[in-house]
């Protein structure tokens, strides 16, 4: 089975993979909801889109602002006519420097990476829940596979997206709702511009047809992106804390 999507929500849209995902998307025939908080990046990729022949909405709207999540999501999915798949791209990074400690930076990556994907999903979810039907894909990372002394903050939001994800497909994946956990390793976008050390990095259309093609599968799966970090995050999951806490990542 391959699913094929008309119209869909993608959160984060307005750079990187969120942004990739919605060209591709439209340029195979669906309409689109962009939402992030930069006004001109999705205005512009809305035009672009648009060229095509395909509804974009723009939608300014900040995730950590859980309150306004149910009424934009509700107002966006009656714009669109109905909605199939939702993609939760929005997320944040902090690399904090050796003793420099800054616990409301690590808290925003909790609110953005993983409250705000439970705020966007929930409504999506129950919805699809009741038309049993629908694609739900949120972009976690192999970086949820352990706690990392580099990135302590996005590691524990990684891994709690992670395990919302797969508690929601338990839940739903019995009515028919595909839900789709993707972990990316390097890919090359602004997120990345600044780490040092970025192995195996693909190209944002290269990740973006990757998860697109994951999403259509419609099997509910969790996925590497691309599958040879499946390897990295076993060895990772394996090793022995005492030597993982020696590593420099
Ligand atoms: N690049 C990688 O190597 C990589 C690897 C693994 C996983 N990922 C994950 O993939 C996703 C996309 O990342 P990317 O690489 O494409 O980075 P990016 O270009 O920086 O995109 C991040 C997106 O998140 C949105 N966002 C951030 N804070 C937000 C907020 N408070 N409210 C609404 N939207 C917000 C941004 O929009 P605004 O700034 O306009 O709000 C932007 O559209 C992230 O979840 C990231 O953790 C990336």
């Amino acid at each position: 089975m391959s699913l094929r999507f008309t119209r869909a929500i993608i959160v984060g849209a307005s750079s990187g993979i969120g942004a990739e995902l919605a060209r591709q998307l439209a340029a195979e025939g669906c309409d689109v909801a962009l939402v992030g908080r930069r006004r001109a990046e999705l205005d512009a990729l809305a035009a672009e889109i648009a060229k095509h022949g395909r509804k974009a909405i723009v939608q300014t709207h900040d995730v950590t602002q859980v309150d306004e999540t149910p009424l934009v999501f509700e107002r966006l999915v009656e714009q669109l006519g109905g909605l199939d798949l939702i993609i939760y791209a929005a997320g944040v990074i902090h690399v904090p420097e050796e003793g420099v400690w800054d616990a409301r930076a690590e808290m925003q990556q909790l609110q953005v990476n993983a409250v705000g994907a439970i705020a966007w999903t929930t409504p999506a979810a129950a919805m699809f829940e009741a038309k049993r039907a629908g694609t739900i894909l949120g972009l976690s990372s192999i970086a949820g596979e352990r706690g990392r002394r580099n990135m302590p903050g996005y590691t524990a939001s990684k891994a709690a997206l992670t395990t919302w994800l797969e508690a929601l497909r338990n839940r739903v994946s019995r009515y028919g709702v595909n839900v789709v956990t993707v972990k990316p390793g390097f890919v090359d976008t602004d997120m990345t511009k600044h780490l040092t050390k970025k192995p195996m990095m693909i190209p944002v259309n290269t990740a973006a047809r990757l998860i697109l093609a994951a999403a259509r599968r419609g099997d509910s799966a969790s996925v590497f992106v691309p599958f040879q970090w499946w390897l990295v995050a076993m060895v990772l999951r394996h090793m022995p804390s005492f030597i993982f806490r020696r590593l420099d990542i």
